[in-house]
């Protein structure tokens, strides 16, 4: 097919699949979603994030990058993505696959691929997969990545990716919108998707004993420290960061695992500029 691997989207050509298969290609043919310094955006909620489209990805504008509505609001900043995967990188120096269960367009997955030779990328939604594909083309890394369509509840059931010797878990799960800081406390049972935080870091636990998640920065630390215990046992740590670009905090990345515990200081190679107005993820 046309500029695409399809080698990438694991089982995508098995029978199946072939209503997904059907939808790629004609996401393909028709170079859907592309973004580019010409392209006029004209809604208004998605503007204020276009103003800012370098912070998503740095290489906006030397090349064309390819983003939904959804990806508009939820991608993970560059700054922020490129951040995690460092850091994963440091506490874990001899790993060589991550698996990124929501990988959405590629924020994440993008960052994970430039300090990890395989990197695995779940998402049920196919536009994502695709645009997840053609970003990380962007940026020379489509050849690090492999992509699995589907509902990641049932993968996880039927115990998917637990014998593949993934190194560390990570997740950005869905925070149900902008609402998200409309309350003082997100409570992470019942307000992050697609599943309360126990059942999903149960679910990750299988496949590998180092997780980390980045979550909303208004999280629920007693709960989240009381299902690390009911998991892990009375003595166990979750080593909460905070996530900042500039002043403002993003979100807090939340790791499981003996290898990030003792880690003292994560080294950051860039100082990153703030943007001028803070967008909500
Ligand atoms: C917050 S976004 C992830 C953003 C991503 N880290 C990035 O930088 O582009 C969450 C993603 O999870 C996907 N998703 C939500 N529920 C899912 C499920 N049950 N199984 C697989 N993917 C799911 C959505 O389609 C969306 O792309």
């Amino acid at each position: 097919m046309d500029q695409v691997d399809l080698g990438r989207f694991v089982h995508l050509t098995k029978h199946k699949y072939r209503k997904q298969l059907k939808e790629l290609k004609r996401l393909v043919r028709e170079d859907a979603f592309r973004v580019d310094e010409s392209t006029k955006v004209s809604d208004k909620s998605v503007y204020k994030y276009w103003t800012q489209r370098k912070s998503i990805f740095s290489v906006f504008g030397g090349k064309p990058l390819y983003l939904t509505r959804e990806l508009w609001f939820s991608i993970t900043p560059e700054a922020v993505a490129r951040f995690t995967a460092q850091f994963i990188r440091s506490c874990l120096p001899q790993a060589t696959t991550v698996l990124d269960v929501f990988c959405g367009g590629g924020g994440n997955l993008i960052q994970f691929a430039m300090f990890f030779p395989t990197v695995y990328g779940v998402d049920f939604s196919m536009e994502h997969l695709y645009c997840a594909y053609r970003n990380a083309k962007a940026y020379d890394v489509e050849d690090r990545i492999w992509l699995k369509y589907g509902d990641w509840n049932r993968l996880a059931r039927k115990g998917r990716f637990e014998k593949l010797g993934v190194d560390c878990v990570f997740a950005s799960p869905p925070w149900g919108g902008p609402n998200y800081l409309k309350r003082a406390v997100f409570d992470v049972e019942t307000q992050l998707e697609p599943l309360g935080l126990r059942e999903m870091l149960k679910g990750f636990l299988r496949v590998s004993s180092n997780v980390a998640m980045f979550l909303p920065r208004n999280s629920n630390l007693s709960q989240i420290s009381q299902i690390t215990r009911e998991l892990l046992g009375e003595g166990a740590k979750c080593k909460v960061l905070y996530v900042k670009i500039g002043p403002y905090l993003k979100g807090i990345l939340c790791l499981w695992g003996e290898p990030f515990y003792d880690y003292q200081c994560a080294a950051v190679d860039e100082e990153v500029p703030a943007p001028k107005e803070e967008l909500d993820y």
